[in-house]
């Protein structure tokens, strides 16, 4: 497991760097088999950044889930590109952060990997899902 990140102003990598994996950029990673958890930003009126989209592109198979930084103030654009990646590869949103993310969101994502790695929410997409609903 990797922990790839996409990060503009230096937020997402600070989240990525809390989750206790070894991290690299999307503008860095090479061609490993193995698995992928995404840690990206949302820019643009709620757009994916394009080093996500490019890396998505080749890599999103292996991509077992995303967490996605964003700001409020940006009201229904929150974090929506962690809904698009989503909608668009079928990657479980496991879920949207502010700045680079409070204690507890770094430990409700390495839960998640932890409890993916066992099984527990590896067939389950709708089921990530529902945990996103509960989280909000
Ligand atoms: C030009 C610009 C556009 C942004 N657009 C959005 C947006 O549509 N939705 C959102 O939730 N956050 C938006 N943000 C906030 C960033 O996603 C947020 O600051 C994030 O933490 C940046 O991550 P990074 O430091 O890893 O680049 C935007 C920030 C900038 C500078």
């Amino acid at each position: 497991m990797i922990v790839v990140f996409d990060s503009l102003t230096g937020q997402s990598k600070r989240f990525a760097s809390k989750l206790g994996y070894e991290i690299i950029s999307v503008d860095d990673y090479y061609d490993e088999d193995e698995e992928i958890f995404l840690v990206t930003r949302t820019f643009n009126f709620g757009q994916i950044p394009v080093p996500t989209v490019e890396f998505l592109n080749d890599y999103h198979d292996r991509v077992i889930g995303t967490a996605v930084s964003g700001n409020r103030n940006w009201g229904t654009n929150y974090g929506k590109a962690g809904d698009k990646i989503r909608d668009l590869y079928k990657i479980p949103l496991v879920l949207k952060f502010e700045g680079s993310g409070f204690d507890r969101d770094v430990e409700i994502v390495k839960k998640w990997i932890e409890e993916n790695k066992k099984g527990v929410w590896y067939d389950g997409k709708e089921k990530c899902n529902t945990r996103m609903g509960i989280i909000k």
